[in-house]
């Protein structure tokens, strides 16, 4: 049987990720998420933007030193000041890389930079050089490739490998592409771009859309070798690709023959730990960590699932660090359900009991949200 391919894990939590207004987060803080991304055994740690401020420049400096098994990573514009301050930051750093780019889209050439792509092309090729002054590892982005025409991004990629990047970012800036778009263009890149083979093409995919997932998984599906993304999502206006959300899509999905090193029972106390530090609450219907992922609550799927669980079950919680499915009583439950629940807390119902309790049961649940253990020990002295 053929090995599966690696597919690289680049968090960028702590950089992309705290983007997101009201979750700066200060340098004890960032230490403490660096170290579960650590155990949770992400490839990448994109530790911040040293050159944005000394606080950030502080937290890669000391990120750096912690983390002894994981790449560290700095984010810079190509700016050459920007890159020797990230080359500072990461001097203690025991496998460092600098990520350095620049935008490639119409728009930006022609807004932001006042540009051509000329010149665009030499600010490219002239930031990784510089970069690799200092650092071995160079992962060049081409921002906002999403909307970048394929025959200009190919030169750029194939200009910044000959000058010494290690992997090249693709970025969906702007979180616009459609997964088949974005596909082709990482295709196109494959077949176009000389030198393409020596080094790992990253999907960063943000989630304006609602794809960002999508368009990352339809990435590897076409070559891409790295994804990056944030825990929980966390990023700028929609956030960016979850990590464990891929992990456990590739995971999930064995005949893509890819896989990646995560250690998938850390991914819920990881989320939690995310959230919390950052103040950002988790969606109780996002995928995998959402409070809701692994609870059923109508009677048709909690009858499914305690007979069986995986006939609606696609993962099991504990794969991800969760202890077990919730079985949730609501007026949408049945028998099967109510009696699991009674059972749990020690009360066996006969058929009879059961009949009774359940006809109560149903009273009481169209007047609450939710019927909990208490509840269900006052039904039962009422009515059994
Ligand atoms: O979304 C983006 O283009 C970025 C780059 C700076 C990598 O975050
Ligand atoms: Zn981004």
């Amino acid at each position: 049987m053929k090995r599966k391919d690696k597919v690289k894990i680049f968090d960028t939590t702590l950089r992309d990720g705290e983007q997101v207004p009201g979750c700066k987060l200060n340098t004890n803080q960032k230490l403490q998420i660096a170290e579960a991304l650590e155990l949770l055994q992400v490839d990448i740690i994109e530790a911040g933007f040293p050159v944005s401020s000394p606080g950030d420049f502080g937290s890669v400096v000391e990120i750096s030193k912690l983390i002894k098994n994981t790449i560290v990573c700095g984010l810079s514009r190509s700016v050459k000041n920007d890159i020797k301050v990230a080359g500072e930051a990461l001097q203690y750093a025991y496998f460092p890389r600098i990520h350095t780019g620049i935008g490639t889209s119409d728009s930006h050439i022609k807004h932001k930079f006042k540009s051509n792509k000329a010149k665009i092309l030499e600010r490219a090729v002239e930031a990784v050089k510089y970069a690799k002054t200092f650092v071995e590892d160079v992962e060049f982005y081409a921002e906002d490739a999403g909307r970048t025409d394929n025959e200009y991004l190919a030169q750029v990629c194939e200009a910044v490998i000959k000058a010494g990047a290690t992997v090249l970012n693709i970025p969906d800036t702007t979180g616009y592409c459609l997964p088949n778009e974005y596909g082709a263009k990482i295709k196109y890149l494959k077949e176009n771009v000389r030198g393409i083979d020596q080094v790992d093409i990253s999907c960063h995919c943000h989630n304006d859309l609602g794809l960002a997932t999508a368009n990352s998984i339809q990435g590897v599906i076409e070559g891409a070798r790295q994804v990056e993304c944030t825990i929980n999502g966390m990023g700028e206006r929609a956030g960016n690709t979850a990590l464990e959300e891929v992990t456990m899509i590739l995971k999930q999905h064995p005949y893509l023959n890819v896989d990646t090193n995560i250690n998938t029972k850390l991914l819920a106390h990881t989320s939690q730990l995310v959230s919390q530090t950052m103040c950002m609450p988790i969606a109780a219907n996002k995928a995998i960590v959402g409070s809701n992922a692994f609870a059923h609550s109508s009677g048709i799927h909690q009858d499914g699932v305690i007979k069986e669980r995986s006939t609606y079950e696609i993962i099991d919680p504990k794969e991800v660090g969760v202890d077990t499915s919730k079985i949730v009583l609501t007026a949408r439950s049945g028998r099967a359900a109510l009696a699991y629940r009674a059972r749990n807390i020690g009360i066996e119902l006969t058929k009879d009991e059961l009949d009774h309790v359940y006809t109560e049961f149903l009273n009481i649940a169209d007047q609450v949200k939710e019927i909990k253990d208490d509840h269900i020990v006052n039904i039962v002295k009422k009515v059994a």
